[in-house]
């Protein structure tokens, strides 16, 4: 690592001059550090929200209820879209300025420095980036089962080992028989919080304890992408693990209460020699988009905007549960903008049915059941819901 470029440096200092030798010796870093071994086949990912997305085929038309990502249709915020607009005049140029101006303000709202943070477009890059550094020599990823399946789904494809522990009688990730499977082949811990797909949340001090135990053998990566939607995120963050100098990444996005999945812009946080390891695996923050960033930086903590999405968000999942009930349904408490039923039909066909109607959600299947995950869009997105739902049940 000693001779590898610090990225995040050099974008300060601007250092144009140096630009083109500092690119290409970044890329022999970055060639010399890729595992060797990537088993390529698109055909070992299963379905992941990308897929599904991708996979709408032409002939169901464009969706009357898009609720198969779990996308927030209530953002980007006014302001948000304002900056964009204003950023495109300067968008012939790269984007060295935002880049410290937005890692500035979320510093200084987590009380961390800018050395804690790793900007991406979205925090799919740095998934993948710790996939393929923490499975290196065959290592092992433990993750709960069912669970955010990308990081560990993309560890497979390099040399890493996915151990999958399955989740409490809750649906919660179950914390002591993930801590149990810890070996001298261990990775990396993957903690989704919440768990997507089950949309269930941690004990905090529970998560907490975990986190300064564990982090002593191991690393523990953190995913935040929905923590967003709890009522004290900050309560509930472990950003104060990684304040307290533990071994612990948090993923945080963009992509869902700030409204910006299509715009792309994610971030981790974690001590300043993990975030330079890991960033040898991405193409780094010079890689982002300049007017994505201009609206990052204006909607970042805009907190009235990101409140009214989220009473917007809780109102359409109280209407969800409704029917859902009136149906004759169970389903799992949710904490984030996605809820997890089971069906009473084969997973597949329900999906290419409400499809058929213009609604698009995912199906699982997990403890012998068929299970249905609803993302919480716009209200008359849960009434096509409702409607397509009622002839299907
Ligand atoms: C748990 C979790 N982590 C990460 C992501 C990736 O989000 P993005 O790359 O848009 O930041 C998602 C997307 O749905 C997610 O559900």
């Amino acid at each position: 690592m000693s001779n590898s470029i610090n990225r995040r440096n050099w974008i300060k200092s601007s250092a144009m001059m140096a630009g083109g030798l500092a690119f290409l010796s970044g890329t022999l870093d970055k060639l010399s550090a890729m595992p060797a071994v990537r088993k390529v086949t698109a055909s070992i990912k299963g379905a992941t929200d990308q897929t599904a997305i991708m996979s709408i085929p032409p002939k169901f038309g464009p969706l009357k209820a898009r609720l198969l990502a779990n996308e927030n249709p209530f953002g980007p915020s006014p302001a948000a879209k304002k900056a964009i607009q204003d950023a495109i005049d300067t968008g012939y140029q790269y984007p060295f300025q935002q880049i410290p101006v937005l890692t500035g303000k979320i510093a200084a709202y987590e009380g961390i420095t800018p050395d804690n943070i790793v900007l991406d477009s979205g925090s799919t890059p740095l998934l993948l980036a710790a996939a393929m550094h923490y499975s290196k020599g065959g290592k092992e990823i433990i993750t709960g089962d069912p669970s955010y399946d990308d990081l560990p789904t993309h560890a497979q494809l390099f040399e890493g080992k996915w151990v999958k522990v399955p989740l409490t009688a809750d649906y919660k990730l179950d914390l002591d028989a993930m801590e149990a499977k810890i070996t001298d082949k261990t990775g990396l811990v993957y903690i989704c919080n919440p768990n997507n797909p089950t949309a269930t949340v941690l004990d905090t001090q529970k998560l907490k304890a975990f986190c300064e135990r564990v982090s002593k053998k191991v690393t523990v990566f953190i995913d935040e992408a929905y923590i967003d939607y709890l009522p004290d995120p900050q309560g509930a963050t472990m950003i104060g693990a990684v304040k307290a100098g533990q071994n612990v990444i948090v993923a945080r996005t963009f992509s869902k209460l700030y409204g910006f999945a299509g715009l792309r812009l994610g971030y981790i946080i974690g001590q300043p020699d993990v975030l330079s390891a890991l960033s040898i695996y991405t193409s780094g923050s010079f890689n982002l988009s300049a007017t994505t960033l201009a609206g990052a930086i204006a909607a970042y903590r805009e907190t009235e905007f990101l409140q009214d999405a989220l009473k917007k968000t809780l109102a359409s999942k109280e209407y969800l549960y409704s029917v859902l009930k009136a149906e004759g349904y169970e389903y799992i408490p949710s904490s984030t903008n996605f809820v997890m039923f089971p069906l009473k039909m084969d997973g597949k066909q329900f999906v290419q049915e409400m499809m058929k109607r213009g609604v698009g959600v995912r199906n699982w299947k997990f403890n012998n059941k068929d299970w249905c995950r609803v993302s919480i869009g716009k209200m008359e997105e849960m009434q096509y819901f409702a409607d397509a739902f009622k002839q299907l049940s």
